[in-house]
């Protein structure tokens, strides 16, 4: 380069030094203008978070909130500071020995097999010892003691159930052309299904392991049409806290935050408002429920339907308990409200055939307006080593012997069977509702929540301690459900409920007698604080539960799970 030969060296030096001030300048411009950006884009970010936070939940929601929250990490700290750390602990596990002993069976008498034996067993002491298992000492389901759990549908179809069983003890569906039988059965459960919710033409389904993994394949449809079609990476969505926790499960595996929109008396319905006020570009889905599990509550699905037609997010409506009586009220002649793909912003809806289908448990149906939202859940892997794999669900391999039990009991009960067992159970329940709210031992001290007009009736106390009659009513034999937000108790009758539920109400008055003449005794007596030991129930939910930050309840649960698999 002849210009630059030429220079001389202290020009040149200086340049050089120039130059190199320039190029540091610029650099230090750069960085400064990257910080800025970064800041302003993290600026904008928890602006617009803010925003959305405010619109959605308003400023007193958001106040409320930020108060919960920071009570929540304030009672926190104080669980873990060190005397009350170790209290805890101890009181945690003494809770789970008590349970383990309840639940693990222990003694002389009880034989445990905790690996093979070496050689097989005869069929004879297999069958002895499976009978010993089937009349273990338990809450009696048979006799309709227990509430929701046990959806039997008399003992005629569990025979035919186990002989369809027996047929097809090893198929498997995820190799159709092996068992071409199942794939067909599979395929008319899902159209008939479709046909009960009035499905639209073009309307596609699947079948699912049950109520939960149908909901988690809603949600995770949701999500990846979100994603593909309007690029959303951090997926909300709405429901009425009453909504199945099965949404909030969804909402831990696939990354969906869950708003959850209050349901306010006198009618126990998702605020439509506070769900509008909540959408904004990252909702994938609203949610409702037909029945709901906790009250038994049909949320407002018109109004949600418009509000999503209007928005354009997707509608699940959560049918897995009103499963096969919702489709059924009106030609049973009871009373019913639309909540099925009659109403235009309704994309999925869960049916459970494992509920009120009477097929036996593990079985469920996930439908959908359009074939496209269906694929949405598919999972395909094409350059497996394994080779081509695809699976409509959750599940890989699946029992064949399910598919046939469910099938088999469709097409024994059939549509006037399902209306007939409609008039029964939604009849018990009415009758359970009205003697609640009229009998005087009963409707002075409890009270219904909501109207609800399936199975399900769920009543709360004003004047007794609801979690104490929840007690004794197990003393009783009683397996309820209790709840909490607001406390109460729930009973989801199903057929074995039909036959005796005149003595459930009796056994309630008495209870509730009983509980009135406690209170009683200890005014008389000028006892502020109940003195006597309290019951699992009361225990769980009125002393655990009314803690604000809820992590000795997670510990309990969890040990309760692990006692699960205590052999
Ligand atoms: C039972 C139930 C479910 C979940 O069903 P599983 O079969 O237990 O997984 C979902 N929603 C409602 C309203 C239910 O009652
Ligand atoms: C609740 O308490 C636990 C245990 O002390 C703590 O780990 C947790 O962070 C707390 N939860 C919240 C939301 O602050
Ligand atoms: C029943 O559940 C099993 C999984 O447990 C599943 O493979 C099957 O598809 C389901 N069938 C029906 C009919 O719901």
């Amino acid at each position: 380069m002849p210009g630059s030969s030429r220079m001389p060296v202290s020009l040149r030096n200086s340049f050089a030094l120039q130059k190199g001030r320039s190029s540091s300048q610029l650099l230090s411009l750069n960085v400064d203008l990257f910080r800025n950006v970064v800041f302003f884009l993290f600026l904008l970010r928890w602006t617009r978070k803010g925003l959305l936070k405010l619109k959605g939940r308003g400023l007193f929601g958001t106040f409320a909130d930020a108060y919960m929250s920071l009570r929540k990490s304030a009672y926190g700290l104080f669980l873990r500071a060190p005397g009350v750390r170790s209290q805890v602990q101890k009181q945690v596990s003494e809770a789970i020995t008590k349970l383990q002993a309840k639940l693990v069976p222990s003694g002389p008498g009880i034989v445990r097999y905790l690996a093979l034996p070496k050689e097989g067993w005869s069929e004879e002491t297999v069958m002895k010892e499976l009978d010993a298992l089937a009349t273990m000492d338990h809450t009696r389901w048979e006799d309709g003691y227990v509430s929701g759990a046990v959806y039997h549908g008399g003992d005629q179809l569990m025979k035919m159930q186990t002989e369809a069983f027996g047929k097809f003890t090893v198929a498997n569906p995820l190799h159709p052309d092996v068992f071409p039988g199942v794939r067909k059965m599979e395929a008319e459960i899902v159209a008939m299904v479709l046909a009960m919710f009035n499905a639209p033409l073009g309307a596609a389904g699947v079948t699912t392991s049950g109520g939960t993994e149908s909901i988690l394949m809603a949600c995770l449809s949701a999500r990846q049409k979100a994603r593909a079609e309007r690029g959303v990476t951090e997926p909300e969505m709405i429901l009425p806290e009453t909504a199945h926790t099965a949404f909030r499960k969804a909402g831990e595996y696939f990354g969906i935050k869950c708003h959850l929109v209050a349901c306010p008396a006198p009618n126990y319905q998702g605020s439509i408002s506070a769900i509008s006020r909540l959408i904004n570009s990252n909702t994938i889905l609203l949610v409702g429920s037909a029945p709901n599990f906790p009250h038994g509550i049909i949320d407002d699905i018109s109004a949600l339907s418009k509000l999503a037609l209007k928005r354009r997010i997707p509608l699940h409506v959560d049918c897995c308990l009103g499963s096969f009586l919702v489709p059924f009220l009106e030609k049973a002649g009871f009373e019913t409200e639309l909540f099925d793909f009659r109403l235009k912003g309704v994309t999925s809806i869960s049916c459970d055939t494992h509920k009120y289908g009477f097929a036996p448990k593990g079985n469920s149906t996930i439908l959908y307006r359009t074939t496209s939202l269906r694929a949405y859940q598919y999972f395909i892997s094409p350059d497996w080593s394994g080779g081509v794999y695809a699976s409509p669900s959750i599940a890989g391999s699946r029992p064949g012997a399910l598919i046939a039990g469910c099938w088999a009991s469709l097409m024994q009960v059939g549509e006037t069977g399902y209306i007939n067992s409609c008039n029964q159970i939604v009849g018990a329940t009415k009758k359970i509702t009205e003697a609640i709210q009229t009998k005087p031992g009963l409707c002075s001290d409890l009270e219904v929540i909501g109207k609800p007009i399936v199975s399900v009736v769920a009543f709360t106390s004003n004047t007794l301690d609801t979690y104490d009659i929840a007690d004794a009513m197990s003393a009783k034999g009683w397996h309820l459900n209790s709840l909490q937000n607001p406390p109460a108790i729930h009973v989801a009758v199903t057929l074995p409920i039909v036959k005796v539920w005149e003595k459930l109400v009796a056994d309630l008055e008495a209870v509730v007698e009983g509980e009135k003449e406690k209170e009683r005794v200890r005014i008389v007596e000028g006892k502020g604080a109940k003195g006597k030991a309290v019951g699992d129930s009361a225990a769980l939910y009125g002393v655990a539960g009314s803690l604000p930050n809820k992590s000795v309840v997670v510990e309990l649960a969890s040990g309760f799970l692990d006692t699960l698999y205590k052999a």
